[in-house]
């Protein structure tokens, strides 16, 4: 109880000078990004769909690249989804290049090629949930709508002790009324830049700048020491491991074999190679009867071997990932050159494996 008046009264105390005192720091500290130069809803859509879960850095020249090849969403919406998917590829999460192209076929289609600016209508697009509504609307239209994303829920939880797991319903609820008192109500697109800049570079998840932070006479958890407590969150699920067995086969022609993966998971409509996944090491022998089951044109093997195990880790799961080499005398029915497989879009792991490939059969 005593807490939480605790904290009523320091958001009637910041209410007026949260804001200001944010935005100022924002004036002299912010980092220079091109999306910051424009208020074309369409580039800043870009640029929040490409930041999710991707470092600034790393971001950028994705962004630059994707600017330049669709200038705007008529482009977008023509370009092939192999091609968006082969511009996208090592960057993850491959269901947003996915979306970016739905969503562009939709604003071409019922908004007349002009890319909605507001939350209400944004808010309808596959790829687009709160945060980036939120995102993209003040930042282009200057809507009053917080974003919420972890570099916010940090700031704001060690601000005010905000003892609710992030990332559940009732911390949206508890950090949105929070922000929804602070957030600049004149400069809500200057307010949102500045709270994520603060959180990714003052109050840092590791030694952030307690010392030299601009807040700290009023930070819950500066004053009681508590930082290392917030952001609440959920114990993390445990990871699981899959042992996935990518078969190359190579015919004298140095031809080979790939799919377009269908199956609804992160790596959907990218190509990957034949594939046994196992719980144990596979053998030459499941090998050979694997593909001759199932490829009606294998049947000749010349040699089998493991050519590189490889350790890949995604959000949830570790991946071992056994590269076989199997070359074949048969001629490949449906083949690929070995050298035209970097036309093809392939999740990450696999781009580093195709690189070595060509080397190897030099
Ligand atoms: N991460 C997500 N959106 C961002 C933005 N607009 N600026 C900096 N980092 C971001």
């Amino acid at each position: 109880m005593k807490s939480s008046f605790l904290k009523i009264d320091l958001l009637n105390k910041l209410e007026k000078k949260f804001a200001s005192n944010l935005i100022s720091w924002y004036s002299v500290n912010k980092r220079s990004l091109p999306w910051r130069e424009t208020t074309d809803s369409y580039k800043i859509w870009l640029s929040e769909i490409i930041l999710q879960q991707t470092q600034i850095k790393q971001g950028l020249s994705y962004y630059n690249k994707f600017v330049k090849l669709y200038p705007n969403v008529t482009a977008l919406s023509k370009a092939s989804e192999q091609d968006i998917l082969k511009n996208w590829e090592g960057l993850g999460y491959y269901s947003r290049a996915r979306n970016l192209h739905k969503s562009a076929k939709i604003v071409v289609d019922k908004y007349e090629s002009k890319f909605p600016s507001n939350y209400d209508e944004l808010i309808k697009l596959p790829g687009i949930g709160d945060y980036s509504a939120s995102a993209i609307s003040s930042f282009s239209n200057n809507e009053v709508r917080p974003v919420l994303d972890g570099n916010v829920y940090r700031f704001v939880g060690r601000m005010f002790q905000i003892s609710t797991i992030i990332n559940t319903p009732s911390a949206v609820k508890v950090f949105k009324n929070t922000l929804n008192l602070l957030i600049s109500k004149n400069n809500p697109s200057d307010f949102n830049q500045a709270i994520m800049d603060f959180g990714s570079t003052v109050c840092k998840p590791k030694n952030p700048n307690c010392n030299t932070c601009i807040f700290k006479l009023d930070c819950l958890s500066f004053i009681h020491n508590t930082i290392e407590k917030y952001p609440v969150r959920k114990k993390p699920p445990k990871s699981k491991s899959r042992i996935l067995n990518y078969l190359v086969v190579i015919d004298k022609n140095r031809m080979t074999l790939i799919n377009k993966r269908n199956e609804k998971d992160i790596w959907q409509n990218l190509f990957d190679f034949p594939l046994i996944e196992t719980t144990s090491k596979v053998n030459e022998a499941k090998i050979k009867t694997f593909l001759s089951t199932n490829y009606e044109s294998i049947s000749l093997f010349d040699n089998i071997f493991l050519h590189k195990s490889i350790m890949h880790k995604l959000s949830h799961q570790n991946l071992k990932i056994n590269f076989w080499i199997v070359n074949v005398s048969n001629t490949l029915i449906g083949g690929v050159d070995l050298n035209n497989l970097k036309n093809y879009p392939f999740p990450k792991p696999l781009i580093s494996f195709i690189s070595s490939i060509n080397k190897l059969l030099l």
